[in-house]
């Protein structure tokens, strides 16, 4: 099967910190499938999907779009943005267009949209998203769930081949998570892969078609949702599906050891 995104035994560790974020980390994504990428605080999550477009660039090992070795120059990286669709995890981080529609209409413009075709796809990205009443809205007075919205919508507007959804559900109402599933399952259908970050284990579950485990850095699975949960191991490393529930043993927090 034809590949979309892959990345292959990429390595990567932040400025200034002693240890690795990401050490080898491996995996490969087909065309129209449903991924749900699991793991711990600090695993490496948002640090593997911060190279899928060039926002990092790995200190070795290779990221692939489409079968090609990504291209770090000004003009590739233009493309792979457009390829690549990542909502962040933390929507401050990625909106900062003085209103909306501004922000929305900033991808398609740079892809060099005309000002009319821009205006028809800000319009159909933000009633898909339900964001259409905020338009003329400044992007700073948003609520955390509207601005989450408004950034699906911005990563939508330029229609990229895979969307990379990081945490984006966590923030949202009932509705609106049913509303941003529906999303992607229409885009799935069309043939766009779809890949959600998240710690909800009942979308791993119950929605993915591909479960990805990562620990330390590294992808440590990548399997259907059937396979993963029946393995006491990975089971033991995601934790609970009822954190609430009683008679749970302390959990090892790994990132906190050494801290009083
Ligand atoms: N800007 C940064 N500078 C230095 N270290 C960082 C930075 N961002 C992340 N890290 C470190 O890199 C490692 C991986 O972090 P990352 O944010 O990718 O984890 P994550 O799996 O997305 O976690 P979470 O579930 O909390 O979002 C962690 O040890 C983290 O402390
Ligand atoms: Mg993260």
């Amino acid at each position: 099967m034809l590949s979309v995104l892959e990345w292959d035994d990429v390595h990567y560790t932040f400025p200034g910190a002693s240890m690795p974020a990401l050490g080898g980390a491996s995996l490969c994504l087909v065309y129209g499938q449903r991924v749900v990428l699991l793991g711990r605080n600090g695993a490496g999550k948002s640090t593997l999907l911060l190279h899928a477009n060039g926002i990092l660039r790995p200190s070795a090992g290779t990221v692939r779009v489409a079968g090609k070795p990504l291209d770090y120059s000004q003009r590739g990286l233009r493309i792979v943005r457009h390829q690549v669709g990542l909502v962040f995890q933390n929507p401050d981080d990625q909106l900062f267009s003085a209103s909306v529609a501004q922000d929305i209409s900033f991808g398609p413009l740079n892809m060099g949209l005309s000002i009319d075709a821009t205006r028809q796809r800000v319009s159909r990205v933000a009633v898909r998203c339900g964001v259409s009443d905020l338009l003329d809205r400044p992007t700073h007075a948003l609520s955390g769930g509207q601005k989450t919205r408004v950034a699906l919508a911005g990563v939508l507007a330029m229609e990229p081949q895979v969307i990379l959804a990081d945490e984006t559900t966590a923030g949202l109402d009932p509705w609106m998570q049913h509303q941003v599933f529906t999303i992607f399952n229409q885009l799935v259908a069309e043939g766009t892969t779809v890949l959600l970050a998240t710690h909800d284990l009942n979308v791993a579950r119950h929605w993915a078609d591909l479960v990805v485990v990562m620990e330390a850095g590294r992808v440590v699975t990548a399997d259907t949702p059937a396979q993963v949960f029946a393995d006491p191991t990975l089971c033991e490393l995601l934790g609970p599906s009822d954190p609430w529930g009683k008679d749970r043993t302390r959990p090892t927090f790994r990132y906190e050891a050494g801290q009083s």
